[in-house]
């Protein structure tokens, strides 16, 4: 990794509350950057069943008393263009989380972006305004990605980033999504992957991280590599809003954004 950083970059970094600019990592070992593939049921499950043994209880939220009844899922989501794909989002009542939104969110930025982030689920602000990350952790997040070059807003379509989340409303109280919820919600964020085509994915903070993956690993052990996401490099990174409690952390995320980085430079 390199330990070279424009004064842009430094100015950048000093914003985003990183104290050191050298690497703090070693070097990721080459057998340890080989794409490592999701370890997959090997027999074909329903997604709500994969979702649901994949992912750790500790990471769920508790099974709700009453939990809202399961509608049904839209059909021919693998086949939607973008607008059929928004409006089919902006009209699910597949799951529960319906009822208390007040909007639904979609998604930000470059449809052909080369760089494609994934977060968790909307939070107060995302869902009044219906925009990923827009709260303190999606200032962190902007900050971020300009560090490294990038954005949001309409730019350069080398520059401009797609965002995403797991799911699309917010669950009540900010509370974990359910498994049952995500295996709904999942058709349309495998949608968005495959009109997107981005060079690379970056999944951000652990419910994200083990609901793309389908594991139960913490995020310390599954950074650092390249995994796989239905054929795309997907790296892993720490929660933008994990980062605001633990901002000792930024200078692994900012590791993580360099390898994405590199990543991404390789296969221009
Ligand atoms: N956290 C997320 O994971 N996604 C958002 O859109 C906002 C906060």
């Amino acid at each position: 990794m390199t330990a070279r950083w424009s004064e842009r970059q430094v100015a950048m970094l000093r914003e985003m509350g990183v104290q050191h600019f050298w690497p703090l990592q070693p070097e990721v070992p080459p057998e340890a950057s080989a794409v490592a593939r999701p370890a997959l049921p090997a027999e074909p499950v329903s997604a709500a069943a994969a979702v649901a043994q994949a992912l750790p209880q500790r990471a769920l939220a508790p099974a709700q008393a009453g939990a809202a009844p399961l509608g049904p899922r839209p059909i021919g989501v693998e086949t939607m263009d973008w607008p059929t794909l928004r409006d089919t989002v902006t009209g699910c009542e597949a799951c529960g989380l319906c009822r208390g939104r007040r909007n639904t969110v979609f998604g930000v930025g470059n449809t052909r972006a080369r760089w494609m982030l994934v977060g968790e689920a909307p939070g107060e602000q995302e869902d009044r305004l219906g925009e990923p990350f827009v709260g303190r952790a999606g200032q962190l997040l902007d900050r971020m990605l300009a560090a490294t070059g990038l954005t949001r807003a309409e730019d350069e379509a080398e520059r401009q980033v797609y965002i995403a989340n797991v799911i699309k409303c917010r669950p009540p109280g900010n509370r974990n999504p359910l498994p049952e919820e995500v295996a709904q919600c999942e058709p349309y964020l495998l949608r968005q992957v495959a009109l997107v085509q981005p060079t690379l994915i970056l999944a951000m903070g652990r419910f994200a991280v083990q609901s793309l993956l389908k594991s139960s690993e913490p995020i310390g052990r599954l950074r650092g590599r390249v995994h796989d996401y239905h054929g795309v490099p997907l790296v892993v990174t720490y929660h933008p809003a994990y980062l605001l409690r633990n901002p000792a952390d930024k200078a692994l995320a900012w590791d993580d954004l360099c390898l994405a980085r590199e990543l991404v430079q390789s296969r221009a």
